[in-house]
């Protein structure tokens, strides 16, 4: 390079500096007249800054990966001590199609759309229906890339695929090794993310506020451990906060005041809807929650307000349900009639209950048979002391009566009282008193709600105007649309790495312009 031409690029450059120096200090002080610019000091901020990143479950770190990958920094706030949200416990995996671990003919699944819109029910055709149309064809076109990115890129073991109910392939995920699928994803994400020079996390930091002085999101307020005073982040903004499953007392009290005071399979903590509504967002389905119809009542901690599932299977594979010794349903039936039938009879008064938890105590009853063909679950579930073994002279006269009568149906010696008609492994057919079973309490509990914010395929949160609300996105149980009435098992850790995948680039594409 000619002496010329450097001294030319050293001028320019310093011309450069001095005039952005000028800029700032003239859109910095409080009587600039410089109105043009006003929009233009926050994408400095943001540019320096990077993005905002609020909550730490899956959907916030496929974000911030996403972001780092593109070379931006992410500050991520997280409410609690530790990260990993309710993500951390989902226990039966991700859905993808069509993969390569998928068993069949290579690439043979192409039902996923299908199956998801019709668990999507009838709302899908009465209201958003353009919005539903692109959010669900996103979910579905892109969980084949969410598959590849999550194994190629971040390697992550997902070879293992299972059926689950409403699906009519298998297509759900998870890792060969112990670890399931929820914690093995947010470890390896959350590591790879604290390898970055780019990535803070900073834990115990609520977001009280989204800053949004005109049109656009400029940042967010927080507070952190027991500071009173708030903080404040600049820079656009990803919300990546969950849903309002554990929030029994307010949203949930809010939205759906039958399922208020219900125990919950997620954290007790309050839903963080309200403060997109308070920039504008627009919700819905927000009155479409999914209950789970069994979850275990913990002996040494009846009124805990967080219950640990008791698998679907336990009762596919032969459980029979009781309340004060009798059978009230076809345990074979769907979570929404079960837990109807449930939630029809007294509620529970057991001692030392809060009053705030509303539960009630129905007794799930394995026999021998179950247990051998389900005993990995049931071990577990021992070892918990949420089941226990016992005869059924523990369980009193009337259960005597109603395990013989179920016991006979199962037999094939007659019709059996609820017309269930398949028995799973239960083969306990001569029924007395000392006859050994396995028991646990259970209860419905709150597991996912489907509502939340109004995003478009590419993220945006969409304002009451239609339009996306410019510097904010969100993704994963926080948004609403992309499941309808009924989430499909797996599709909510998917929901998280698609649209927080779509989201960070929609994000690095928004800060990249502004340095433009
Ligand atoms: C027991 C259980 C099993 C499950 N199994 C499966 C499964 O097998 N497959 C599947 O697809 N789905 C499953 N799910 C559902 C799935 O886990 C969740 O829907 C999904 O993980 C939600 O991820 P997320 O990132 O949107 O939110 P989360 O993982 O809940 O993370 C949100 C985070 O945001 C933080 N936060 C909220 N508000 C604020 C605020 N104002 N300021 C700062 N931080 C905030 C929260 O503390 C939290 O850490 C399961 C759920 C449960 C409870
Ligand atoms: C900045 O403000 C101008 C004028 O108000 C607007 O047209 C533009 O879209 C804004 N851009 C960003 C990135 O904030
Ligand atoms: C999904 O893919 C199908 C088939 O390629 C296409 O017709 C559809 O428009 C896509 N949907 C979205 C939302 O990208
Ligand atoms: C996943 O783990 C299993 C068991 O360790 C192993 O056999 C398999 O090859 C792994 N798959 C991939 C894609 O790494
Ligand atoms: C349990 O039974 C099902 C069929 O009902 C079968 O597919 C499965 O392999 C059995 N599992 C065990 C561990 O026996």
């Amino acid at each position: 390079m000619s002496r010329r031409r450097v001294l030319y690029l050293v001028s320019i450059s310093l011309f450069i500096g001095l005039a952005s120096m000028l800029l700032r200090h003239l859109v910095s002080s409080p009587n600039s007249k410089l109105k043009l610019f006003s929009n233009m000091s926050t994408q400095n901020a943001a540019k320096e800054r990077g993005v905002i990143v609020v909550g730490s479950g899956l959907a916030g770190l496929t974000a911030a990966s996403t972001l780092i990958s593109h070379g931006i920094r992410v500050q991520m706030l997280e409410r609690a001590a530790k990260p990993g949200g309710n993500s951390m416990k989902a226990s039966s995996g991700i859905n993808g199609a069509p993969t390569k671990y998928q068993p069949g003919p290579p690439f043979s699944d192409t039902f996923f759309h299908a199956d998801t819109v019709k668990s999507a029910g009838a709302v899908y055709q009465t209201s958003f229906k353009k919005e539903r149309e692109s959010l669900i064809g996103t979910l579905t076109n892109r969980s084949a890339a969410a598959i590849e990115w999550l194994t190629e890129e971040k390697g992550v073991n997902l070879s293992v695929v299972a059926q689950l109910g409403g699906h009519s392939f298998p297509r759900t995920h998870r890792g060969a090794g112990k670890l399931p699928p929820g914690a093995s994803l947010v470890t390896t994400l959350l590591k790879s993310l604290k390898e970055s020079p780019l990535f803070e996390l900073d834990t115990e930091c609520t977001v009280t506020k989204v800053l949004k002085p005109s049109t656009a999101v400029t940042g967010v307020e927080y507070l952190c451990g027991e500071k009173k005073e708030p903080k404040r982040a600049e820079g656009p903004v990803i919300f990546a906060t969950g849903g309002f499953a554990g929030d029994a007392h307010g949203m949930l009290a809010k939205y759906r005041p039958d399922l208020a005071g219900f125990p919950s399979t997620n954290d007790p903590r309050p839903g963080s809807q309200d403060l997109l509504t308070a920039i504008g967002a627009q919700l819905l389905d927000m009155e479409q929650v999914q209950v789970h119809p069994t979850s275990f009542i913990d002996p040494a901690n009846p009124s805990s307000p967080v219950k640990f599932l008791a698998a679907e299977l336990l009762r596919g594979e032969g459980g029979v349900l009781l309340f004060e010794g009798k059978r009230f349903v076809n345990e074979m039936e769907t979570r929404k009639v079960v837990t109807e039938a449930i939630t029809n009879l007294p509620i529970s008064k057991l001692e030392n209950q809060d009053e705030k938890v509303k539960q009630w105590e129905i007794l799930l009853i394995l026999d021998e048979g179950v247990y051998k063909n389900a005993s990995s679950h049931i071990d577990f579930y021992l070892w918990k002391k949420l089941m226990r073994k016992a005869t059924i002279k523990d369980l009193g006269p009337t259960a005597l009566a109603s395990l013989k009568d179920y016991a006979s149906g199962a037999a094939g010696h007659s019709t059996d009282l609820f017309k269930r008609d398949s028995f799973g492994h239960w083969e306990l057919h001569d029924v007395t008193e000392d006859s050994v079973v396995y028991v646990g309490t259970v209860t419905p509990a709150v597991h996912f709600t489907m509502g939340g914010a109004l995003i478009s395929a590419k993220g945006e949160v969409i304002g009451e105007d239609g339009k996306g609300i410019e510097g904010i996105w969100a993704a994963g149980e926080v948004s609403g649309g992309v499941h309808g009435e009924n989430r499909l098992g797996g599709s909510s850790l998917l929901e998280c790495v698609v649209f927080g995948r779509v989201v960070g680039d929609e994000a690095a594409r928004y800060l990249q312009a502004a340095k433009e």
